[in-house]
């Protein structure tokens, strides 16, 4: 080989090491390139997802709300002649352990003389007259619970031998229950509504 064909050859050479150099190069830029878009797809798939579950999630009854569909109550330190009132499904419900005397005053009551005639018990199916015996949770009558919303326009009577019967008073238009939660004068339409309801042992009413 001449020497001009020497210098030739080793400048063709040295151009082609340079474009293969060029070449690689942009082979990396393009893996970064894609490296880049896979990580910001997949970023995007994890807080697509994260986003998702949370409504997947809302679709299922959650563990709280199950629990307070039904409640267990400790009335073992309710003395007679008071009651409490516990909070179940966000409404307040009476639990009462009635006196004797309420609860005599309670079934001497004329039942067809009662503005509502109906028991409103959620425990008793159908219609069934609203003498206490049919409200009260136990036989002898001492135990009485029912919702604390007034059926008139939903107020929280007042209780503990309230109004003129001597049972639940609604200050906000003025309607008397009586020992049974039964309305006897005002607007309210209805006796107070009486929840499911139970004994579980001596001492624990479950609600719901
Ligand atoms: S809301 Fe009770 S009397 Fe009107």
């Amino acid at each position: 080989m001449s020497r001009n064909a020497a210098q030739t050859h080793a400048r063709l050479r040295a151009q082609e090491m340079e474009q293969n150099l060029v070449s690689h190069a942009e082979d990396n830029a393009g893996t970064r390139r894609d490296f880049l878009y896979y990580a910001t797809a997949g970023a995007g798939a994890v807080v697509a997802g994260a986003a998702i579950w949370p409504l997947v999630n809302q679709m299922n009854p959650s563990a709280d709300v199950q629990a307070l569909s039904s409640i267990r109550v400790d009335v073992g330190g309710v003395e007679t002649g008071t009651q409490i009132s516990v909070k179940f499904l966000g409404k307040p419900v009476f639990i009462r352990r009635r006196r004797e005397e309420e609860i005599a005053e309670a079934r001497a009551v004329d039942v067809s003389k009662l503005p509502d005639p109906i028991a409103r018990n959620a425990n008793i199916p159908g219609e069934v007259p609203a003498t206490d015996e049919n409200r009260a949770m136990d036989e002898a009558g001492e135990w009485l619970v029912q919702w604390g919303v007034c059926t008139h326009l939903g107020c929280v009577p007042l209780g503990d031998g309230a109004g003129d019967f001597d049972g639940w008073f609604c200050p906000c238009h003025g309607s008397h229950y009586d020992s049974s939660g039964r309305i006897r004068k005002g607007p309210a339409p209805e006796n107070l509504p009486v929840p499911l309801a139970e004994f579980v042992d001596d001492t624990t009413i479950q609600l719901g």
